[in-house]
């Protein structure tokens, strides 16, 4: 296991289209742990095969529920309900913005054995799916935040809404 380097904004393959996954390899599998290292260490909730430089669709997500999400190809098939509040992204690093996504959503996804599965979230989680999945067709939350994008200001404490992806 190791932890990558995390490609920020202004970095081209951030803004690309990821592919399918076909078949789960040693390679993947180490992707896969890479990537759930690497979002712990940056204190993520979140994290994107894009953002270690990967085009591959796979989202790793942890809200802090106890699970591990992992998530290939996902397809969100349901979403409804809003919310709108702060989010970041380990990839504009320094900075938040205020975002409305679904409240609620429901992905259909392959786990890391390559199993079809699907999961459905509410707010924090529904957040994270769906900034996640922007991540694979190569849209970054900057691109959709209402007002300013803003500087996280050090000494704030970090509420439940605003985990970084
Ligand atoms: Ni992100």
């Amino acid at each position: 296991m190791a932890v990558r380097q995390i490609r920020v904004i202004g970095d081209e393959i951030l803004t690309k289209k990821c592919k399918p996954v076909k078949e789960m390899t040693k390679r993947t599998e180490d992707l896969i742990e890479d990537m759930f290292e690497t979002m712990y260490q940056a204190d993520g909730v979140g994290l994107a095969a894009p953002q270690v430089g990967i085009l591959k669709r796979i989202v790793a997500i942890d809200v802090g529920d106890g699970n591990q999400y992992v998530l290939i190809n996902p397809e969100i098939i349901e979403q409804s309900g809003e919310q709108t509040g702060y989010e970041g992204c380990l990839s504009v690093p320094g900075k938040t913005g205020i975002v409305t996504r679904p409240n609620h959503v429901k992905v259909r996804a392959l786990d890391a054995e390559m199993n079809p599965f699907e999961l459905e979230g509410e707010e924090l989680l529904a957040r994270a799916i769906c900034h996640e999945c922007a991540h694979l067709d190569g849209q970054l939350y900057v691109e959709l935040v209402e007002g300013e994008l803003m500087d996280v200001e050090p000494a704030e404490e970090s509420t439940e809404e605003s985990g970084e992806e």
